[in-house]
């Protein structure tokens, strides 16, 4: 299973903050926000991952992340010239791709509670896996309708009279097809390749899987500088509390085991001093304690 990250965007509407930079590295309270997309693939399984941003940004990300060796990973970027749709990532992620199925998580998307909905979609999919997710703003999404018996029966895209309040989030399984249905798409009436049009290609074969996420999981909203402000400070109550952090790309390659404990010590001595390498030698000291 490859891993998707797309990056890219203008971002507009959280201006002046992108002016100079792209969204997804704006800082969610500790971190920059895509630190919590790239954070749910690894504790997904996936270490294979292609990073889909802008010309300008994506130097910014090889900066952050060079090639994921550090993190037993195998970290690839790629350039979308211009933000052509969500779905044109799967043309542009071809070769990396290859024959394999791919999760495409958007890059300014945030989960936090139990993963079991990803885990168990990755486990058992066959051809397409999406998510549904109440919201009481269902016209900014796409949005999913299920009959009585909860079959997925139509997905729109940003309808003007949603026909649910289920939201579909911007993580999304697929088999190899992905890459074939979207080279054949034809772009919306805004210029985009929509993913709701990949979605709805899945549903009309029959191949589509749409599975409620529960209440007890966070799907949070980046959109606005009033949704940056309350994604930071949820983290900043849960980090804060626990004393454990959200979205620490380095204490998950350890805990997942993609890389040892000599890797690690090496990883935390590369670190400047900080609070966040403080926080990382306390991970190595209590598992080495256990
Ligand atoms: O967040 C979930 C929603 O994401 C879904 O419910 C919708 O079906 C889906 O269309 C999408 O809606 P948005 O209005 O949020 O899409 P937006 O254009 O804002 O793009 C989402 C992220 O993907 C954003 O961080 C920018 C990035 N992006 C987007 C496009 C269209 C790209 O990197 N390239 C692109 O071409």
């Amino acid at each position: 299973m490859k891993g998707i990250i797309l990056a890219g965007g203008s971002g507009s509407r959280l201006y002046p903050i992108t002016k100079v930079y792209s969204k997804q590295l704006t800082v969610i309270y500790d971190k920059p926000l895509i630190y919590y997309p790239l954070s749910i693939l690894m504790l997904g399984g996936i270490t294979e991952i292609l990073i889909i941003s802008n010309e300008e940004t994506i130097p910014l990300y090889k900066q952050l992340f060079s090639n994921g060796s550090h993190l037993g990973l195998s970290i690839e970027y790629a350039v979308q010239p211009a933000p052509n749709g969500i779905a044109e990532a799967f043309i542009i992620g071809e070769k990396f791709i290859n024959n394999e199925s791919v999760v495409l998580i958007l890059g300014d998307n945030i989960f936090y509670g139990s993963l079991e909905f990803f885990y168990s979609g990755i486990r058992n999919n066959t051809g397409a896996t999406i998510f549904g997710y109440q919201v009481t703003d269902p016209e900014r999404y796409g949005i999913v309708e299920f009959d009585k018996n909860g079959k997925a029966i139509s997905i729109e895209e940003k309808p003007k009279q949603p026909k649910s309040n289920y939201a579909v989030p911007g993580i999304y399984i697929y088999n190899n097809e992905v890459v074939k249905i979207s080279k054949n798409l034809t772009p919306s009436a805004r210029g985009e390749l929509e993913i709701t049009d990949v979605n709805k290609k899945y549903l009309n074969e029959g191949k589509l899987k749409v599975e409620k996420i529960g209440r007890g999981i966070a799907w949070l909203d980046t959109g606005t500088p009033e949704a940056l402000l309350q994604a930071s400070n949820f983290f900043g109550v849960i980090e804060e509390r626990q004393g454990l952090k959200v979205a620490c790309i380095e204490e998950i390659s350890y805990y997942m085991k993609y890389i040892s404990q000599i890797q690690f010590e090496k990883l935390i001595n590369s670190i400047p001093k900080s609070l966040y390498r403080d926080y990382l030698e306390k991970v190595l000291r209590e598992s080495l304690n256990q």
